[in-house]
């Protein structure tokens, strides 16, 4: 099972270097380990999971030191160190923890807008069920950026490994039609 789950990171990293953030690797019940960091002046810490950055897992306002988490996590996180360096534990993992965790700040500039600003730390959380091996270091690619796509189809391959083996051997062996009838976009004109 692991080694099949080797060769699909192996195949996909080979497929999308150039656009990956560190993945990490756990198995539930195990606990993880975010390190966020940014070199300028921020008002907020926000950590954010999900592809479009849905859900706000942890938020520090650094005025008033106050921490909030997401309710469902509570009494499984806890964040360490001196703003905007931010060390955020998260314990009993289970499998839909999985997915890309961002490590968001924002600031209020002069005329009240919040910029936000993506520190260094981001990962990609893959929690596997305790039947996985995972003990064998799968293929890293460490890149800074992260590409929404790539994600999906990692988290995807954790739930259909067998399907998405044989997808791949039928890109590699028969040659993948890739005649992707284009999508017609409406656009919308008004006046
Ligand atoms: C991330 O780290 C690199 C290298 O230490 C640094 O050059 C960069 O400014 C950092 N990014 C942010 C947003 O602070
Ligand atoms: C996540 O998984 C846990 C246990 O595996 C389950 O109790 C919980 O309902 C799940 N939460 C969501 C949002 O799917």
């Amino acid at each position: 099972m692991s080694v099949a789950w080797l060769k699909v990171s192996t195949i996909l990293c080979f497929f999308c270097t150039a656009e990956m953030k560190k993945e990490v690797f756990r198995e539930s019940g195990q606990s993880v380990k975010i390190q966020c960091r940014i070199h300028t002046d921020q008002d907020f810490f926000i950590l954010k999971l999900g592809l479009n950055e849905e859900t706000d897992i942890a938020v520090i306002d650094k005025a008033s030191r106050k921490t909030t988490f997401l309710q469902e996590m509570t009494g499984r996180i806890q964040t360490n160190g001196e703003f905007p360096s931010v060390d955020i534990v998260i314990k009993w993992l289970n499998l839909n923890d999985s997915g890309p965790y961002w490590c968001m700040y924002s600031k209020i500039d002069d005329s009240y807008k919040q910029l936000f600003t993506e520190g260094n730390g981001s990962i990609i959380l893959v929690v596997s069920g305790s039947g996985l091996d995972t003990t064998t270091e799968a293929p890293k690619c460490d890149k800074p950026n992260l590409n929404v796509a790539v994600v999906y189809v990692h988290i995807a391959a954790l739930a259909l490994l067998g399907p998405m083996l044989g997808f791949i051997a039928m890109i590699m062996y028969k040659g993948w039609d890739s005649s992707s009838g284009s999508t017609p976009r409406q656009t919308e004109n008004r006046l």
